[in-house]
């Protein structure tokens, strides 16, 4: 490195950026919705930080819960609250409307539902999550075990190729398939199709439920994207 350069931020510095930014779009004395993934970890360790600001919290995933107990924010359940202000979670890939692509966790069914509680969802990513077409991060989709050929073989007569996640087991007991390669025109009509098929408990598309807004991590700082 030349004497003076300045050295890019990581990737963690820069999911760490926004995890912090999302702290302004906690209302005081609310109840929050908190997703799943190393950019939300950063999220909920500021929320440690403003902890007597907080009045509770509704988690996406068993791992997000254990965290935020484990810094005193209390847990509800979704059923326990009628709705959201807001809702914080990363993807893997957004698009320039806001639709993404998320379970790379394997939490994007609580992700959905819990998501479905909140009137906001403010997306949180670094740069590399931006995208002008989704697809080229692998599909995740939760599938009863029962329904993993027949879900499978619906996805190969499209072309894509399904895969296995082998071991994983997510936290409502179901299976997960990484589908490698699909084309994804229009994301809500592909979500709404997907979500019906038998066997399917959810699909990784979340365009009805997309950001309303997305801070990206990026060298210059924080980049906000109102959609
Ligand atoms: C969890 O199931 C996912 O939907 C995450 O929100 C997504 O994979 C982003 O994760 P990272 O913040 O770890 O990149």
């Amino acid at each position: 490195m030349t004497a003076g350069a300045t050295k890019s931020p990581t990737q963690a510095e820069l999911k760490r950026l926004v995890g912090e930014a999302a702290i302004a779009y906690v209302e005081a004395g609310s109840i929050v919705g908190v997703g799943t993934g190393s950019t939300v970890n950063c999220f909920i360790d500021a929320l440690g930080g403003i902890r007597e600001r907080v009045a509770a919290a509704v988690s996406s995933s068993e791992a997000s819960t254990a965290r935020l107990q484990a810094l005193g924010i209390r847990v509800l359940a979704a059923s326990e609250v009628d709705r959201l202000g807001v809702y914080i979670d990363g993807a893997d890939e957004i698009d320039h409307a806001g639709c993404m692509i998320k379970g790379g966790g394997g939490a994007l069914t609580r992700e959905k539902i819990v998501a479905d509680l909140a009137d906001r969802f403010v997306c949180i990513a670094d740069e590399s999550k931006l995208v002008d077409r989704l697809g080229r991060f692998p599909l995740p989709v939760e599938v009863i075990p029962m329904a993993l050929a027949q879900v499978s073989r619906r996805f190969a007569a499209r072309g894509a190729t399904p895969r296995l996640r082998e071991g994983f087991v997510s936290d409502n007991g179901g299976a997960i398939i990484d589908v490698h390669g699909l084309v994804i025109d229009d994301p809500a009509a592909l979500e709404s199709e997907i979500d019906q098929w038998a066997g399917v408990v959810c699909c990784g598309i979340f365009a009805r439920h997309r950001a309303s807004v997305c801070l990206l991590g990026t060298p210059g700082g924080v980049r906000t994207l109102q959609f």
